[in-house]
C-alpha cells in the first residue's frame, strides 16, 4: 500500500530518506535539509525564482484552476458573485470568511461610512505632487502616509484593530483615490457624503461638478462588478508583497502601500493601463498583423494576453467582456474595442500564443471601460486598486492570524566572489 510520502535516494552519497507528501499534494522544504553529503552540510534547499512553484501559504481565501478557467471566492463561483453581489457584500465574504446576514452587512456599511473622510492634513500632501503626478505614485505613499496618523495600528495581533483599520482603509482608499484624480485636473476636492452608497460615493467624489453628478445606474453597477472581478486573486505578486510586508508586523497600511507599488508595475496590475497604450501604438486594425509580427519576433508583449496561473482564458475577463457591451450601450462604442477583439481573434488563432496558453487576462477589456466611463489611461490602476482592496486586507488578516507564519525571510544561493581580502584604494587598479 504506497505510503503518502516520496523515497529520495541521494546518489551522492546513496543514502534515502522518506519525505511525506501532505493531503495538499506538498512536501515541506525544510524537510530536504535532513539531505546531506557530510555532517557539516548545511543541506538541500530549493531554489524556485519568482516562486513557479512554491506554495508560500495555506489559504482559504481564494481559489483558482489555471486550468479550467476556475475562480471562486470562499467556495462561491466568480460568476455568480459578479451577478448577485455587492462590492461591499463581497468585501466582507472575503474578509470574514461568510456572505454576511442583513445586521452584519449594514454594520459593516455603517462602520464604512463613518470613516469615509481623511484627516485635512492629507490633503496638505496631496499638495505636495506635482499637478501630472502619476496617481499610483500618489496613492501608495498616501496610504504609507495613513501610519503616521493612526499609530494605534501598530498592534496587529490585536483583532478589535485589526478590524477597524481594516474598516478604515476601505472606508478611506475612495476618498484619496478620487482625491487623486482631482488633484490631476486641478479640481477642488469633492468631500465624502454619507447620504450616498460606496460605490455612488466614489463617483460622486471623482466627477462631481459644484456638488452635481447625476449617476448613471448602468455604469456605476458595471464599475461594481468590475471592482469585485478584482477583489482578490490568491498569492499574485500584490498580495504577496502585502503578505511579506505585513509578516514583519508593521501596520496594514504600510504593508497594503507595498501592495499598491506591486500592482503599478506594467507586468501586474499596470497591464490595464498598458493595454489601452498599445492599442493606441497599433491604431487601426490594419496594423495589427504587423504587431503581432514583432510581439512574435519578441519585440515586445501583448499586454493583457497571459497569466502565470490561467493556461486557459481568464473567466474574468469573459465576464468583463459582457460588462464591456453594457457600458459601450450607454455611452457609445469604444472604437479601441474593435481593435481589442480583432487582436484577440487572431491572437487565438496563432500557434505563438497557443503553444504559450496565452488568452486575455483580467487586464484586456477592463481599460477600454474603464475609459468609456470617463477614467484617464493612468488612473485604471487606481480602479484595480480600489477593486483588490479587499483582497489584500483579508489576506493580510489571514496571514497574521496564521500560527505557521513567521517574517518572510527566502534563503538564496550564493554565486558572488570567493572571500578575498581587502585592497586599499592606492593598489586597485
Ligand atoms: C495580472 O498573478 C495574478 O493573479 C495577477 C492578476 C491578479 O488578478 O492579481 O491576474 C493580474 O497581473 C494579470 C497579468 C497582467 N499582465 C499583462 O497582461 C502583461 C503581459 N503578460 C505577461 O507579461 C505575462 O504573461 C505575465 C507576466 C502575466 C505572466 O508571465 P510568466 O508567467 O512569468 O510567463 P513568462 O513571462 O515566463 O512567459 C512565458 C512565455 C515567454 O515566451 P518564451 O520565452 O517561452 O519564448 O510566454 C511569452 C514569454 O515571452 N509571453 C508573452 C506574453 N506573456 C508571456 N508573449 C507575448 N505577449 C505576452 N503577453
Amino acid at each position: 500500500m504506497p505510503t503518502n510520502s516520496l523515497t529520495v535516494t541521494d546518489n551522492r552519497t546513496g543514502k534515502s530518506y522518506e519525505i511525506p507528501v501532505d493531503e495538499c499534494g506538498t512536501i515541506k522544504a525544510m524537510d530536504l535539509r535532513q539531505i546531506k553529503t557530510a555532517p557539516d552540510d548545511f543541506g538541500l534547499m530549493t531554489y524556485d525564482p519568482a516562486f513557479m512553484n512554491t506554495a508560500a501559504c495555506r489559504s482559504a481565501i481564494t481559489f483558482i484552476d489555471g486550468d479550467r478557467g476556475i475562480l471562486e471566492y470562499r467556495g462561491y463561483p466568480i460568476e455568480e458573485i459578479a451577478e448577485h453581489g455587492t462590492f461591499l457584500e463581497v468585501a466582507y465574504l472575503l474578509n470574514e470568511g461568510e456572505l454576511p446576514n442583513a445586521a452584519q452587512l449594514h454594520k459593516w456599511t455603517d462602520d464604512i461610512r463613518y470613516h469615509t473622510y481623511v484627516h485635512t492634513n492629507i490633503i496638505k500632501f496631496l499638495e505636495g505632487f506635482r499637478y501630472d503626478a502619476h496617481p499610483m505614485g500618489m496613492l501608495l505613499s498616501t496610504v504609507g502616509a495613513l501610519s503616521t496618523f493612526y499609530p494605534d495600528a501598530r498592534h496587529v495581533h490585536d483583532p478589535e484593530n485589526r478590524y477597524i483599520q481594516r474598516v478604515r482603509l476601505m472606508a478611506k482608499l475612495p476618498t484619496i483615490a478620487a482625491f487623486c484624480f482631482r488633484h490631476n485636473r486641478g479640481l477642488p476636492y469633492e468631500f465624502p457624503r454619507n447620504d450616498l452608497e460606496y460605490i455612488g460615493n466614489f463617483v460622486n467624489m471623482t466627477f462631481s461638478i459644484g456638488g452635481k453628478h447625476e449617476p448613471n445606474p448602468v455604469l456605476q453597477r458595471a464599475l461594481e462588478i468590475l471592482l469585485i472581478l478584482h477583489a482578490d486573486h490568491e498569492q499574485n505578486c500584490s498580495t504577496s508583497a502585502v503578505r511579506a510586508v505585513g509578516s514583519s508586523a508593521v501596520d496594514v497600511f504600510s504593508a497594503v502601500s507595498a501592495g499598491i507599488a506591486a500592482l503599478y508595475g506594467p507586468l501586474h496590475g499596470g497591464a490595464n493601463e498598458a493595454v489601452l497604450r498599445m492599442l493606441d501604438e497599433i491604431g487601426s486594425r490594419d496594423r495589427i498583423p504587423g504587431f503581432i509580427e514583432k510581439v512574435k519576433k519578441g519585440e515586445g508583449r501583448l499586454m493583457g494576453f497571459g497569466h502565470r496561473v490561467y493556461k486557459s482564458y481568464d473567466p474574468r475577463a469573459k465576464l468583463i467582456k459582457k460588462v464591456a457591451y453594457d457600458v459601450f450601450a450607454e455611452t457609445g462604442m469604444n472604437p479601441k474595442l474593435e481593435i481589442a477583439l480583432e487582436l484577440e481573434r487572431i491572437a487565438l488563432q496563432d500557434d505563438y500564443f497557443i503553444s504559450r496558453k496565452l488568452y486575455p487576462n483580467v487586464d484586456f477589456y477592463s481599460g477600454l471601460i474603464y475609459q468609456a466611463m470617463g477614467y484617464p489611461t493612468d488612473y485604471f490602476t487606481v480602479l484595480f486598486a480600489l477593486g483588490r482592496l479587499p483582497g489584500w486586507l483579508a489576506q493580510w488578516s489571514e496571514m497574521i492570524q496564521d500560527k505557521e507564519q513567521k517574517i518572510a525571510r527566502p534563503r538564496q544561493v550564493y554565486v558572488g566572489p570567493e572571500r578575498r581580502p581587502y585592497v586599499a584604494i592606492a593598489e586597485r587598479p
